[in-house]
Order: structure tokens, then C-alpha cells, then sequence
């Protein structure tokens, strides 16, 4: 992998010398969906798919920008002058609203860059391709530069980018997932105060199998940013009769004797999922650490109709996805991961199963849909890295 950035870099660059070569991972979260801006918990974890990158400093203020995802739209300049974002920028808002965010910090690059991309996460999947960009190009900015932020600020100001710059209101999440990733490990994090603790997935005979829809996200990031909005106005009504700073306080019982105050049908509906989801995400957590692989996996399946019902991000692609998992053999839970809207499940699938798994469910979506899907066996890998001169090929994670 090193030796093919450095000469696609080479290429598009002329020459490579003082290039240095950097990953991000992607993440896919196992349980706890649409918590994090609820003030609950999320346990996501790492992958060892992500994004690659060569970048060296320039002379001049210039950012020269190249994807090898989109070498059609071939190289893409701005200047440290000029950070706003423009729609024509295309995926390089990305890197630019990170800089920028850099900046805002008072943490100013004083030259600018050449930056090659790579990402092996599929795009658009909800494996957060983009907090994986957003995170790299700290980590980037802080290795070329120096700046001295610790790898939970550079989860920060990925989100601030995205929320300020990208125009999305996600929560933590998918950058905190990126940037603190451990290798075999999930990530069982409180949104409320970013306390986490690394919990190990130790399966045995099981195998994380993700399957991504293809579905185009079209409005997925508006009907996002409408969620949000959803469960911010159920807190509001919440607080006339009780007293809390956010969803993620309040235990089922308590939300049942008090959920009256919330007087629209459907944002009682989006409460629920968040307050039952963040509980959900403790039992699952607390399941996992006793090896009680089956009530995580039935947590999954809890979740994935609450999502369905309550929350309404799924759609008929996903949640063919998962009721075709369901009946598989083998599988012990099955459910969305993400922001939802299309993107990707996934499943816990005993290892003699995967190959029937993926064949059946395969065949059943593309009946019903009309087009495939694809389907991942991921590893859990490790936090972002720079790859060490010399190893040409083989797993990042770790350092
Ligand atoms: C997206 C957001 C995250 C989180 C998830 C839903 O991935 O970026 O912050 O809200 O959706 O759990």
C-alpha cells in the first residue's frame, strides 16, 4: 500500500520526496444509535478499513488536493487564504473545514500542503468515511506541524468541522470512535462527559459481517439534522416536569411516567428510541464483557426495530437487510449501523455460517431491491497511525 501511494503521489505530484504516509480508520458502531447528541452512550468501534494518505508540506500557501477514490475530478487547489467552503470543492471540504477548524484554534498551518487520498471504506456506507477524513487530516496537520492536540481533540475538532463547516449536526461519535480506536477492542463511550472504557470483543466462532445497501443517501444529512432537532424539542417538554440536561438521564420507567409531556405522537416515538437505546447500549455493554454474545445480539435486533419503529431511519433497504439476516442460521443479532437512511448492517454471524449468510441475503435483497449489495467480514482495528518507512504492506492499527 505504501509503495503505491508514494508513486500515485509521485505521479500527480512530481516526486515524492518528503512525503510520508498516513491512515485513519473508518468505524461501525455495534449498538447505541442516535444517543450521542442525546447526552447517552455509544459503543462503537474502529475498523481496519479507512483512509489513506501521503501529504507533504509545500513552500507556498497552496492546498493541492487528490483522491485516488475520485480521479476523475482530478486535482483540486485552494489556499490557506481562502478556507471557506465552496459546493464545487467537492469532497475537499472535508480536509479544508478541518484546517480551518485548525485555524479557528489559532492553530494556523504557515505553509500549505499536497494531500493524496485513499479511502477502502465504501463510500457513503455510514462507516463514517468522512469523520475518517476529517480525523486523518488532523493528525496530519498535527504531525507536519507540530500542533499540540491529543488525539480526543482531534475527535473535537472533527466534529466541530463537520457540525460548522460541513453543515451536519452529528454528535461525537464517529470521530471519537476514529480517533481513539483499539485494535479487538469496542469503545464504550458516555456522551455526556466523554468518559469511555475499551471493551474487548473476544468472539470466538463469530464474525462481524457488514452489508452496505448501495442505497444513494439523498436527504440523509437533512433528515438527520430534523432528528436531532426532534429530540431536542421532546427534551424542552420533558423539562416542564422533570428535571434533566439531557435524554440520556432518564431510565425507562422514569420516561414512561413522565413521556405525557411530550404531546406530538411521533417525537414521543423519537424520545423513546433515545432513551431506550442508551439503556439498551449499557445492557449490551455489560453483555459483551460477560462473552453473553446472545443477549448482545438479541440488544442488536432490539435496536434495529426500534430504529424501524420508533426512530424511522431504516427504510425498506435496510430493514430488508436485517429481517433477511434474521432468518439466517447462524446469525445471533442483526441491525443498522449508523446515521441510517440507506447505508450499511451489521451482524453477528457464526464463522461456518458467513458464506450461506451472505449468498442468501445477498440473493433475497437484490430480489426484493433490485439491485446488490455488498458484504464486509471486518476486523477491529486500532487508533490513526503513521506507517513506518519500510513496511510496504499489511494491517495499520496499533502505535
Ligand atoms: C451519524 C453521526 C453520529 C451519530 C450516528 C447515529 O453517524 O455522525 O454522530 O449520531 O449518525 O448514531
Amino acid at each position: 500500500m505504501k509503495e503505491r501511494l508514494l508513486t500515485e503521489f509521485a505521479k500527480v505530484f512530481g516526486g515524492s520526496e518528503g512525503a510520508a504516509i498516513y491512515f485513519a480508520p473508518g468505524r461501525v458502531n455495534l449498538i447505541g444509535e442516535h444517543t450521542d447528541y442525546n447526552g447517552g452512550h455509544v459503543f462503537p468501534c474502529a475498523l481496519t478499513l479507512g483512509t489513506y494518505a501521503a501529504a507533504r508540506k509545500r513552500k507556498d500557501k497552496k492546498l493541492v488536493f487528490y483522491s485516488l477514490n475520485f480521479k476523475e475530478v482530478g486535482k483540486v487547489e485552494s489556499s490557506l487564504e481562502d478556507l471557506t467552503p465552496k459546493k464545487e470543492a467537492g469532497w475537499t471540504n472535508y480536509p479544508k473545514g478541518v484546517i480551518w477548524s485548525f485555524a479557528k484554534r489559532g492553530m494556523k498551518p504557515d505553509c500549505g500542503m499536497d494531500l493524496l487520498l485513499y479511502g477502502t471504506i465504501p463510500n457513503g456506507a455510514g462507516l463514517s468515511s468522512s469523520a475518517s477524513v476529517e480525523v486523518l487530516t488532523g493528525f496530519i496537520l498535527r504531525d507536519l506541524f507540530g500542533f499540540p492536540v491529543s488525539n480526543q481533540e482531534l475527535a473535537l475538532i472533527g466534529q466541530y468541522s463537520e457540525n460548522h463547516y460541513n453543515g451536519v449536526n452529528c454528535g461525537i461519535m464517529d470521530q471519537f470512535a476514529v480517533a481513539m480506536g483499539k485494535e479487538g477492542h469496542a469503545i464504550f463511550l458516555d456522551t455526556s462527559d466523554l468518559s469511555y472504557e475499551y471493551v474487548p470483543v473476544s468472539l470466538e466462532n463469530e464474525k462481524l459481517i457488514i452489508a452496505c445497501s448501495n442505497k444513494k443517501r439523498g436527504l440523509a444529512d437533512s433528515k438527520y439534522n430534523e432528528r436531532r432537532k426532534e429530540c431536542e424539542a421532546a427534551l424542552r417538554e420533558l423539562q416542564q416536569v422533570i428535571p434533566i440536561n439531557s435524554l440520556g438521564e432518564l431510565t425507562e420507567d422514569v420516561f414512561e411516567t413522565c413521556k405525557a409531556a411530550i404531546k406530538e405522537e411521533a417525537r414521543r416515538r423519537r424520545a423513546k428510541h433515545a432513551v431506550y437505546e442508551n439503556r439498551r447500549t449499557i445492557y449490551a455493554m455489560d453483555a459483551l464483557k460477560r462473552q453473553d454474545i446472545r443477549t448482545f445480539g438479541r440488544l442488536m435486533n432490539e435496536s434495529h426495530l426500534s430504529l424501524a419503529q420508533d426512530y424511522e431511519v431504516t427504510g425498506v433497504e435496510m430493514d430488508t437487510l436485517v429481517s433477511e439476516a434474521w432468518k439466517q442460521e447462524g446469525v445471533l443479532g442483526s441491525r443498522i449501523t449508523g446515521g441510517g437512511f440507506g447505508g450499511c448492517s451489521i451482524s453477528i454471524v457464526r464463522e461456518d455460517c458467513v458464506e450461506a449468510f451472505i449468498k442468501n441475503v445477498g440473493t433475497a435483497y437484490e430480489e426484493k431491491i433490485g439491485y446488490e449489495a455488498d458484504f464486509y467480514p471486518v476486523e477491529i482495528g486500532g487508533p490513526p497511525c503513521i506507517m513506518p518507512a519500510g513496511k510496504l504492506e499489511g494491517k495499520p492499527g496499533g502505535g
